[in-house]
């Protein structure tokens, strides 16, 4: 495959659709990853990345995003950043250099700040009053409930493979809680020479796993991009529900460097795809007596 993309949750299917467009006409994967999840973070009817994104316990939104060039393995993150447009542009940026890839909270608005990204209040009217309506009533936070990270893979003319990560975190979560998508490994991973992976669902859950490098690695033991994503999930899932008895939800997108795409997941999960074969289009995987099955997303909602 010449370029291919990737990409977590139905609200990415402008973004793919965008990405697509970029790789089409010979661009970068790291111009079409980033611009895909940065469609999303501008777009106020998702709620849970970038402007209108759910606040946490003290009514902030405060964002994590994370980048990754499977060329070099230069990698860039932000954690808990507020008051800036695209966590995920900032994260980009940060990839340069050895040192102070990966910035948080105060440091990290600084620093974009300083470079003049731009900046805007992400709190939107409508999130403030579920916060205000929410903030009673909520006890167990779901990072389902408000569908989660944006995730996209994609790979270039030249066989460079990017992931690109952003999100609001959990509903009401803890301030100064950072949870799997701007960690490297967890959240995202790209590796040119193998392939690339990035993570959605319960950060906690995720990072115990250390699921995106999980499954790279398997697809460095020659795993097809599909079983690598699946057996990541699926060994996770089985350790967790020895060890604790339940596992949280979790879910994987993966693309090896030829371009073939492979999903891994325990929830239904909507996902969004194209490539130089195929049309941009949205998917769903479902997991069935212990099989992923993935199918075309019919559902209209
Ligand atoms: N997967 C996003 C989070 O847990 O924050």
């Amino acid at each position: 495959m010449k370029w291919a993309v990737i990409a977590t949750w139905k609200m990415a299917l402008d973004g793919t659709e965008k990405a697509a467009e970029i790789l089409r006409m010979g661009g970068t994967a790291a111009d079409a990853a980033c611009e895909g999840v940065g469609m999303v973070e501008d777009e106020p009817s998702f709620h849970s990345v970038g402007y209108g994104g759910r606040p946490d316990k003290n009514g902030r939104v405060k964002l994590d995003g994370g980048f990754m060039d499977g060329d070099t393995l230069h990698f860039g993150a932000v954690a808990s950043i507020e008051g800036f447009r695209s966590p995920v542009r900032i994260a980009r940026s940060l990839i340069k250099g050895d040192a102070n890839n990966f910035l948080c909270a105060q440091g990290a608005e600084e620093y974009a700040e300083r470079n003049g990204f731009e900046k805007r209040d992400n709190l939107t009217e409508e999130a403030r009053e579920i916060y205000e309506q929410e903030k009673e009533r909520i006890q167990k936070l779901s990072a389902y409930d408000g569908h989660d990270t944006v995730c996209f893979l994609a790979l270039d003319e030249n066989g460079t493979l990017c992931a690109a990560t952003s999100t609001s975190g959990l509903f009401m979560k803890e301030n100064g809680r950072i949870g799997d998508t701007p960690v490297p490994g967890n959240g995202f991973y790209a590796d040119s020479a193998v392939g690339c992976a990035a993570a959605t669902g319960m950060g906690e859950e995720i990072m115990k796993g250390a699921l995106s490098y999980a499954a790279v690695m398997y697809m460095s033991m020659g795993y097809s991009a599909m079983k690598a994503a699946q057996k990541a999930v699926d060994d996770l899932e089985k350790k967790l529900i020895e060890r604790n008895g339940y596992a949280n939800p979790m879910s994987l997108i993966a693309m090896d460097r030829n371009g073939a795409w492979g999903v891994g997941t325990n929830v239904d999960f909507p996902f969004c795809i194209a490539d130089e074969l195929h049309e941009t289009e949205l998917m769903i995987a479902k997991k069935h007596d212990g099989m992923t099955i993935i199918e075309a997303y019919e559902n209209g909602d």
